[in-house]
């Protein structure tokens, strides 16, 4: 396994590997490593000739008050794990050869990005966007694989590949969970043990919702506030957002039907979390 920090060699290396006729899958993350990419990077290793993991923590994609500089990153056990699953190349640029003097190019995709994370996170999606083209740009990727935990950021990511004509096929993969349902994130090392345990009541609360869905229940102001209700029994615990929505569009439905997202946001102590769950309502 090689790790390759300049843009330019990446670029000179997948374009090689593409006129050979290799396919390469590209597994984009910000490091710290947990089952999640895991399971996207094994996935890449079956699928592929050639699996490129990126690691890369993205400035861009950090608001002002936000964790970029506390954000874990340990790149050796990173490694040691990527060689374990069979990763080629580790693309680990600097910050300052990604994004060079003069750098002043950004890439939008405009309503999707909108709602949900994008309004509690102001420039986030347009930081994941414009790395992400870079970052594809730089691998040259057959398949790129996402995790579902991250629902808007991938179908955002999606809509970016299908927009540009890119040939590249985004894989969406199920999120990885802890024992309890706690969703596999590399910010859950943030959290204290009792707030540790107050997180888990995040997929409780979305299964709760899941099974009151396959009894009947199709009103979504109904569901909401019962979610909001069982994540409120916990101390530590702010809502930012609840919301069942339209799993393509993400508009918020009122009456439940066709496939629906339930998606969740919340601070637990000073850690955000995210989660989601997707359901066939028939
Ligand atoms: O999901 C992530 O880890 C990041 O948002 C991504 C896609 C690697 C872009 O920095």
């Amino acid at each position: 396994m090689k790790v390759i920090r300049p843009p330019d060699r990446m670029i000179s290396v997948s374009r090689k590997l593409t006129h050979q006729g290799k396919t390469i899958g590209v597994v984009p993350t910000m490091g710290a490593l947990h089952e999640g990419h895991r399971s996207l990077i094994q996935a890449s290793v079956r699928q592929n000739d050639l699996t490129i993991l990126t690691v890369f923590v993205n400035p861009l994609q950090f608001g002002p008050s936000e964790d970029f500089s506390r954000y874990p990153r340990p790149f050796r056990k990173d490694c040691r794990i990527a060689k374990e699953l069979g990763v080629d190349f580790i693309f680990a640029p600097h910050a300052q050869q990604l994004y060079p003097k003069g750098f002043q190019t950004v890439v939008e995709v405009t309503a999707l990005s909108k709602r949900w994370e994008g309004l509690s996170r102001p420039g986030h999606f347009r930081g994941v966007t414009t790395v992400v083209s870079l970052l594809f740009q730089c691998t040259q990727p057959t398949r790129a694989y996402f995790g579902q935990k991250d629902y808007q950021q991938a179908l955002v990511i999606q809509r970016l590949v299908q927009d540009m004509r890119w040939p590249i096929k985004v894989s969406i993969l199920p999120t990885i969970r802890e024992a309890d349902g706690l969703a596999m994130s590399s910010r859950n090392v943030y959290l204290k043990s009792n707030q540790r345990q107050q997180a888990a009541s995040i997929y409780t609360a979305l299964r709760t919702a899941l099974e009151r869905i396959r009894m009947g229940e199709r009103n979504a102001a109904v569901l909401t506030d019962s979610v909001r209700r069982m994540l409120l029994e916990n101390a530590d615990l702010r809502i930012d957002y609840v919301a069942l929505v339209d799993a393509k569009t993400l508009e918020p439905v009122w009456k439940l039907h066709g496939r629906v997202a339930i998606l969740v946001a919340v601070w637990v102590g000073k850690t955000r979390l995210i989660d989601n769950l997707l359901v066939d309502v028939p």
